[in-house]
């Protein structure tokens, strides 16, 4: 019997977002199953981590930033300007109060999901890369290399990522969370 009723929260996810975000996050949850499995964690974790990593991906910025207020989670002024970034943390706290989600190692992988954060649990970390090479995710430079390397080494993937999504913003100019940088230069300093 699972610790999760995964009917009923794909049911609700199904409602609550769109198609191709709820496509999306299928395509997210398999993925975290299937790398759970070989990197040795729960994958019943890994797959309810999956489905709801982009839970509040339908709220308003107004009700992101409320919820995480409300939840005295910190909200920086990039944040606010940015409140795309936000649908992480919002994510975490939607979870809990109304998914029912009680483990926080799958909150934090929920919560740290767009830009990672140094010493992420294995689950994190298979979150993280489950969303960047996804089946349904648009073929792009380097991304089959990262699909190889993320069922081999979930460390050096992670980096990659992180390298992919650096280099990405700095040449659109989007705004960069210090987050992404402090983790990149974190897995960077464990992989030397
Ligand atoms: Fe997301
Ligand atoms: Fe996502």
């Amino acid at each position: 019997m699972s610790d999760y009723n995964f009917p009923k929260i794909r049911h609700k996810l199904e409602d609550a977002l769109s198609e191709k975000r709820y496509e999306h996050t299928l395509g997210v949850a398999v993925t975290a199953r299937m790398l759970a499995r070989i990197h040795g964690v729960d994958d019943e974790a890994a797959y309810a981590a999956g489905l709801l990593h982009d839970c509040a991906k339908n709220l308003s910025a107004k009700e992101r930033i409320h919820m995480c207020n409300k939840a005295g989670v910190e909200v920086t002024q990039l944040e606010i300007d940015n409140p795309e970034l936000l649908h992480a943390k919002a994510g975490a706290i939607l979870a809990a109060k109304e998914y029912d989600i009680k483990d926080q190692d799958i909150l934090n992988a929920i919560s740290s999901h767009t830009t990672g954060r140094p010493g992420m649990s294995e689950l994190e970390k298979i979150v993280f890369v489950a969303d960047y090479i996804e089946p349904g995710r648009d073929e792009r430079p380097g991304l089959k290399e990262l699909r190889a390397e993320a069922f081999r080494d979930l460390d050096g993937c992670v980096l990659h990522i992180l390298d992919t999504t650096l280099k990405y913003l700095g040449d659109t100019a989007k705004a960069i969370d210090p987050a992404t940088r402090e983790t990149y230069d974190y897995y960077n300093g464990i992989a030397h």
